[in-house]
Formats: structure tokens, sequence, C-alpha cells
């Protein structure tokens, strides 16, 4: 995705669109592979957070005029750059990872600073399943079925104090297990990212343990990631081991690696263009022939529009 030019990190955009078709080439022919090999194709990871399943589905995100997309594809065609920067590569190299157990340390301007283990998190806490759109800053779309809990029960427990007006959020660092953090030194590992506490507590905002009813895959963020329905999917990050409340606007990896694409909102918006592509439209992930209109904060205006009236919308990115 996301690169700029003249670096040695650079994609053009020509490359983002002939990926997603090269991809898709790949991964029909993996599926079929598999599904000649195995009946069925469901590339799950190792043991990932297991507590709170079976979860139950909120009816009031029930995604009742959506189809989710198929389970095959949201986890085969991943964007994980710890592990690869292709995204039929994630799959493969994340599978060893390991994210049993996994500690998750909550610190900053809160009450309560506490660590928690994932399992014991979700068991004081629970989880519930929701049927979320999900839009890639690259122009594609996808329907996921998350398992997981608002990200406001956990400010609950902690208790940010007034001064917090941010959240920042840290994904794991560990070149041992994670090759892209080897060949690509140059980023600011470790992922990091951020919204505003105002954000942090809208009634979408998840912390996700699970897709498809099932504990996270590996390539999808195992065991506990980010997600942002109405903004752009780097939004959404994945593997996370710190969140920090802060009073200071957090910088975030692809913020600092390309301030001029990568904006700290990256709310999904149709009338803003990406520098090198446009955001108009979006490929519907499962039938690549089909595009469709993309929708301002991709649907989810009446929960979250109020969040912005200060904003520019023919600015913000
Ligand atoms: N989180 C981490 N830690 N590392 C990443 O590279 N990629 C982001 C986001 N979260 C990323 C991440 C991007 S660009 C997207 S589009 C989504 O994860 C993809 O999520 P998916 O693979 O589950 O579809």
């Amino acid at each position: 995705m996301l690169i700029k030019r003249n670096q040695r990190w650079e994609m053009p955009e020509s490359e983002v669109t002939s990926e997603n078709i090269y991809c898709q080439r790949r991964t029909l022919l993996k599926a079929a592979g598999y599904t000649l090999a195995l009946g069925t194709f469901s590339p799950l990871s190792a043991i990932a957070a297991t507590a709170g399943f079976p979860s139950q589905l909120n009816s009031s995100y029930n995604g009742k005029d959506l189809t989710p997309t198929k389970e095959n594809l949201v986890t085969s065609y991943n964007n994980f750059y710890e592990f690869s920067f292709d995204k039929d590569g994630v799959v493969s190299k994340a599978k060893d990872f390991k994210t049993e157990p996994w500690t998750l340390k909550i610190t900053g301007m809160v009450q309560n600073p506490q660590t928690f283990d994932v399992n014991e998190l979700v068991k004081k806490v629970g989880i519930e399943q929701r049927i979320y759109r999900f839009r890639c800053v690259e122009a594609w779309s996808m329907v996921v079925p998350w398992d997981g809990f608002p990200l406001k029960k956990l400010l609950d427990l902690v208790q940010p104090t007034s001064q917090a007006k941010y959240v920042k959020f840290v994904a794991f660092n560990d070149p041992e297990s994670a090759p892209g953090q080897v060949i690509a030194p140059h980023y600011p590992w470790p992922y990091t990212e951020g919204l505003t506490i105002e954000e942090a507590a809208n009634e979408l905002t998840l912390l996700a343990t699970g897709i498809y009813g099932k504990p996270m895959p590996n390539q999808n963020g195992a065991p506990i990631r980010l997600v942002v329905p109405w903004k752009y999917g780097f939004k959404s990050i994945k593997s996370i081991t710190k969140i920090e409340f802060t009073d200071k606007m957090p910088p975030t990896l692809w913020n600092t690696t390309a301030p001029s694409e990568y904006g700290f909102y990256a709310n999904v918006n149709p009338e803003v263009d990406h520098p090198r592509w446009s955001q108009k439209s979006e490929k519907i992930v499962g039938s690549w022939f089909q595009r469709k209109p993309t929708v301002q904060f991709n649907g989810y205006g009446t929960e979250v529009a109020h969040l912005y009236k200060k904003l520019d919308l023919s600015k913000w990115y």
C-alpha cells in the first residue's frame, strides 16, 4: 500500500492495482489446491486467545444488509507488514508466531494502569459478534464478522484521567519471529496507531479477538487487534501489546513514514483522494470485477459524524 516515491519502500499505484488482481489469481489457485487436498480451505493459525467463544451476535450490528466476505479470502488476503509485504505471503510467514500467552499493558494517563493476560481480560469483559464493513486505503473492501468487545469496556476498567486526550496502540516488536521487521529495518517498528479519546470510546470501536466465530488467526492479528470500521484499514492495528493514554497526538507508523499520504484521522472519505489514487469507489474482495461507490465514513456517519464537526471535510485524510 502506502508508500512514497523515490524511497526504498516506494510502490507505484500501478503496482497496488495489479497486485490485487495478481493476488486474487494466486489466492484462487491456492484455495483450489487446498480444497482438493483438504475438502475445505481455512488457513487457521496456531492457538490464539480462546476465551469467550462461542460469542453471541449483537443484533444491533448484525449486518442485515451486508453479505460477509468468504472466510477463506479474509484469512488469506492480508496486510501485515511485520510478516510479509505480499498479501498472500502473510499466512505462511505468520503461522508459527506464538500468540498465547499474550499480555496487554495499559499505561499512561489512567487511574488503574494494568497488565492483562488477554484470555483473562476476555473473561472479565466477554465477547460478542458484530458484522462490519472494512475498507482499506488501497480501495478494496470486505465485510467481516468480528468477535470481540467494545474498547469502551476497557476504558471503563482502567479509567482514563481528564488529561487523556489520545490513545496510542503499539504492536509487537520481535524481528526473530517477524521477517518483515528484518527486511524493512527503515520502518519505525513497532507498528503504532492512535485514536482520540472520543473515537476510542465510540460504540463502534472494537478490540477483536476473533473472526467468523473463531479465535483470531495469526494473519488477521492474533490474539487481539483494533477494529475501527469508519476509518481506513491501516488504523486497525493488529497484535497489540500496549495501549497508552496520553495528552499528545501519537505519531503512527504510516503517518511518520509518509505524512503526505497518511493522516492521523484517516476516516473513509470518497471526497478526498489518496495522492496516488481515487477513493471514490472500491473493489469488493471476492467479486473483483465489481466496484461500488465508497460511502462517507464507510457508511457509519450516524454513529460518528458528530466527532468531526470541527474538521474540514475537504482536507482531512
Ligand atoms: N497491524 C499491524 N500490526 N501491521 C500491519 O501491517 N496493516 C494494516 C492493518 N493493521 C497492519 C496492521 C492494514 S494496511 C490493513 S488494510 C489491515 O490491517 C488489514 O487487515 P486484514 O489483513 O485482517 O484484512
